[in-house]
């Protein structure tokens, strides 16, 4: 059974390792540790006691809300973990009378830009060389 639920530092590894396999450019262990300090939302989705997935995210102005990072462990996609979670955090999010939410993701990866499209999120613009490797960003909201 899937539940979703509040990080603890004891799923760091758990959430470095599904990281590291879904991203390039990765954050790395430290930073998720500093995240979790200085009270940004976290939740993991788990599965049977392992977790499969995480979301981090945060309130980056007044009234609008920021995804940091999303992903699910390869072998666990395309089984909701990623909805759930993302629903979940928009769910909190709401509770800040915030206006909107948003996030960038890769131009090249059409995955999640389809998973995103699903959820209403709309393109808001497209920023050239934004990753490390220059891939460029497209920045979408979500008008609440
Ligand atoms: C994007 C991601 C988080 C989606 O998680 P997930 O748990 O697999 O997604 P869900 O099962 O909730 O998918 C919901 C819907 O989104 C769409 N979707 C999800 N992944 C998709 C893909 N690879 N291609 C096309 N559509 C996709 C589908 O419509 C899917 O519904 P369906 O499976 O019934 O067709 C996951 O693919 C991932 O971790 N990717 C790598 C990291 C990443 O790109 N994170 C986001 C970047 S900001």
């Amino acid at each position: 059974m899937m539940i979703i639920r509040e990080f603890v530092p004891d799923d760091l590894k758990r959430v470095y390792e599904i990281e590291n396999m879904s991203f390039e450019q990765s954050y790395g262990i430290n930073m998720f540790k500093q995240l979790y300090d200085i009270g940004t939302g976290f939740l993991v989705a788990e599965e049977d006691d392992y977790v499969i997935g995480y979301i981090i995210f945060w309130i980056k102005y007044e009234r609008q809300g920021h995804i940091i990072s999303l992903a699910v462990d390869k072998n666990y996609r395309r089984l909701k973990a990623g909805t759930r979670l993302l629903s979940k955090a928009i769910q909190i999010l709401m509770m800040f009378e915030i206006d909107s939410i948003n996030l960038e993701v890769n131009e090249n990866n059409i995955g999640a830009f389809e998973f995103y499209k699903n959820f209403n999120f709309k393109i808001d613009r497209v920023v050239p060389g934004y990753y490390d490797n220059k891939d460029g960003a497209i920045v979408m909201y979500l008008a609440l």
